[in-house]
């Protein structure tokens, strides 16, 4: 992607930490994965339904929301950190509906969510960007499910189209960030790496959600098609490619099963009953038997 001029390719040139050797996003190779059952579930305060005023804007890269310094994350390790701003990359181009950065085996998902915070022993985000110990991001990956809208996604997706252009700004009401997450908070990946575009500083520790949250494709068709950039043109792919690892370990609190088949099949399972029961729901409001 392209941050102003430039494209990622040239990022080192005016930002010598984009070729460090501590970058992200990377690829979470689940064979490779650490197995530390000690790593407890994030704690997370404030996430929940807050009223308030959250503005969304438009930065010609990507829509993001500002959140409230009463969300914190209190980290494993027991640092805690404080939320700054969430913001989305996506696909999109050439028809493409991948765009997410971490990658899990080589597959990319549909969207991205971070949670970047800052770490509460710094004033304010400004302090902690520059600090060796300064910010955490946690991340959430997107799939598709065909039939079903996220109604938790509604009032965000239905604001897009009031921000189409960079430095457009409007206000959410209300924000339920817990349900904007996946189901489950417990399970994820933990390595630390960068910011994902420049300046690229090499002070973030990640966590990675293991589950997905589910869009329908019609959410991410206007996630995908609803931003232009600062050329006018629609926001898409809006991702960096995957970084070496170098020697760094990804941990995990949870045990990858080899069971991926079997979701796979369950997954399928599942949208064909949701799909059954769309069916049947017309017929019935069309005042026939479905059978
Ligand atoms: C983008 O479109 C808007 C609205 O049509 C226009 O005012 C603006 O000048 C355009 N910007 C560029 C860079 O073409």
């Amino acid at each position: 992607p392209l941050i102003g001029e430039l494209d990622e390719a040239h990022w080192p040139r005016k930002y010598p930490a984009c070729e460090g050797n501590r970058q992200s996003p990377i690829d979470l190779q689940t064979k490779k994965v650490h197995y530390k059952p000690s790593m407890k579930a994030l704690s997370l305060v404030g996430y929940e339904a807050q009223a308030g005023e959250f503005s969304m804007t438009n930065n010609g890269h990507t829509v993001q929301i500002s959140l409230p310094s009463t969300m914190r994350m209190t980290a494993p390790d027991g640092t805690q950190y404080v939320a700054q701003q969430m913001h989305f990359h996506w696909g999109g181009a050439y028809s493409e509906i991948s765009g997410s950065e971490h990658t899990i085996d080589g597959v990319r998902y549909v969207t991205e969510v971070h949670v970047v915070h800052y770490n509460s022993k710094y004033q304010s985000y400004d302090e902690a960007q520059t600090a060796p110990d300064g910010l955490a991001v946690l991340a959430a990956l997107f799939e598709v499910r065909d039939y079903a809208e996220n109604t938790y996604y509604s009032n965000f997706i239905s604001h897009l189209k009031d921000i189409r252009y960079p430095g457009q700004s409007t206000v959410l009401s209300d924000l339920d960030l817990q349900d904007m997450l996946p189901e489950n908070l417990h399970s994820y990946y933990s390595y630390w790496g960068s910011l994902t575009t420049p300046p690229c500083t090499e002070n973030v520790h990640w966590f990675v959600l293991a589950d997905t949250v589910k869009l329908s494709r019609t959410q991410v068709w206007k996630l995908q098609n609803s931003l232009l950039n600062h050329q006018n043109k629609t926001i898409h792919n809006d991702y960096r490619r995957t970084q070496p690892l170098n020697h760094r370990v990804v941990e995990a609190n949870f045990k990858f099963l080899p069971n991926s088949e079997l979701h796979f099949y369950l997954n399928n399972i599942d949208n064909n009953l949701e799909y059954l029961r769309r069916f049947i729901e017309q017929k019935k409001a069309k005042g026939k038997r479905p059978w």
